[in-house]
């Protein structure tokens, strides 16, 4: 582990207490491609996993600065369409 996290710094993974800072200069510093090489270099999302989307968004904004992460559903045309438990229980025939 890092030493503790300054104050000003926000932590991000709860179960390890990693901040922002540590997570972003181990991305950096090794070109960490993974949310798994992340925990390995500083611990962080090696718990509940909670953290790991923050940790994505990281590991893309350094790999991709100034690009919009791309969107994971279909709302590209500005609508929500997201498929639940339900839409599979009343399909449209
Ligand atoms: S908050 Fe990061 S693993 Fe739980």
């Amino acid at each position: 582990m890092d030493s503790p996290p300054n104050p000003d710094e926000e932590i991000i993974c709860q179960c390890f207490q990693v901040s922002d800072a540590t997570i972003k200069a181990h991305i950096k510093n090794e070109n960490l491609k993974e949310i798994e090489q992340v925990t390995e270099a500083c611990g962080a999302g090696g718990g509940c996993q909670s953290c790991h989307m923050l940790i994505q968004l990281f590991i893309d904004q350094h790999h991709n600065p100034g690009k919009p992460p791309e969107p994971k559903n279909d709302d590209k045309e500005g609508g929500v369409k997201k498929r639940g438990f339900f839409s599979k229980l009343f399909q449209r025939y």
